[in-house]
C-alpha cells in the first residue's frame, strides 16, 4: 500500500541486499526489542521485516525510493506480521501524533536530506514511552579518522545513494530532544571510516512541576 512516490537518488535492491545482508547480525538483538504498533524508517529492502517477533502487532514502513520496494513488499509477504509501506520520506509522514509503541531506524539517518526534520515527524508520531531503536553508522571518535570521514564525504555521498560519512547521529537525536540508553558500540573504531553504535532513545519528558519545585503548597 502505497501514498505519494517521490524520485530520490538510491542504489539499487540488489546492490543495497549484497551490501546490508552481512549486516544480519548486528540487527537481531535491537529488532527483537520493537513491540505493538511499529513504524521503520527508510525499509530499504525490508532486510528487517523476518526480524520482528510475536510481540508486534504491524508494521508500518516507509520508504522513498521505488527502486527497493519490489524486494521489500516480497519481504513483507513472508512473515506472519501485517506489513504496510508508504513510498514517502520521514521529513513529513501522513500519521497522527501518539501512533507508534517502536519506531526502528537502521542506517538511514546517515542518508536522510532533513534529518532534524524527519526526527521532529518521528517524535510527533513515537507515543509518550515509546521507543526509537536505532543502528547507525557514525562520525569516529579520533581525530585523524574523523578528518578522513570529512575529506571523502563529498566523494562518498554520490556514491553511496546520499548517505552521510561523518553524520553524528546522537548529537541529532539530542538535539531533537531524544533521550538515549543503551547507547554501545558493535564494531571497534580502530581505522574504522564506518564505527557502527546502537541505541534505544525515548522522548525526553518535560520536568513535572513536582520535580520543578514549583508544585503548589497547600
Ligand atoms: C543504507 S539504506 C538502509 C536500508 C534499511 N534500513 C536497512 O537497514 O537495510 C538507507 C535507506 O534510507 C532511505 N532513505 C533515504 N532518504 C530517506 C528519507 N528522507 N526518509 C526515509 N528513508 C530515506 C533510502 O532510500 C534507503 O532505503
Amino acid at each position: 500500500m502505497c501514498c505519494t512516490s517521490q524520485k530520490k537518488p538510491g542504489v539499487q535492491g540488489w546492490l543495497l541486499d549484497f551490501l546490508m545482508k552481512p549486516l544480519r547480525k548486528l540487527r537481531i538483538k535491537l529488532i527483537n526489542q520493537a513491540e505493538g504498533q511499529v513504524l521503520e524508517i527508510g525499509v530499504g529492502t525490508g532486510l528487517n521485516f523476518e526480524l520482528y517477533t510475536e510481540k508486534v502487532e504491524k508494521v508500518v514502513g516507509i520508504e522513498p525510493d521505488t527502486k527497493l520496494l519490489p524486494r521489500a513488499h516480497k519481504r513483507a509477504e513472508e512473515i506472519n506480521i501485517p506489513v504496510e509501506i508508504h513510498t514517502i520520506g520521514a521529513e513529513n509522514m501522513p500519521f497522527e501524533d501518539d501512533s507508534f509503541d517502536t519506531i526502528v531506524v537502521t542506517w538511514v539517518l546517515c542518508t536522510i536530506p532533513d534529518v532534524e526534520g524527519a526526527l521532529a515527524e518521528m517524535k510527533r508520531v513515537l507515543k509518550p514511552g515509546g521507543k526509537l531503536l536505532w543502528i547507525e553508522h557514525t562520525r569516529s571518535r579520533h581525530g585523524l579518522i574523523r578528518r578522513i570521514q570529512d575529506l571523502f564525504n563529498p566523494l562518498w555521498k554520490p556514491l553511496a545513494g546520499g548517505c552521510h560519512l561523518n553524520r553524528e547521529p546522537l548529537e541529532f537525536l539530542e538535539q531533537a530532544g531524544f533521550i538515549t540508553s543503551g547507547h554501545r558500540a558493535r564494531t571497534s573504531e580502530r581505522w574504522n571510516l564506518l564505527p557502527i553504535y546502537q541505541g534505544i532513545s525515548q522522548e525526553s519528558q518535560a520536568p513535572t512541576e513536582d520535580e520543578m519545585g514549583t508544585s503548589a503548597v497547600s
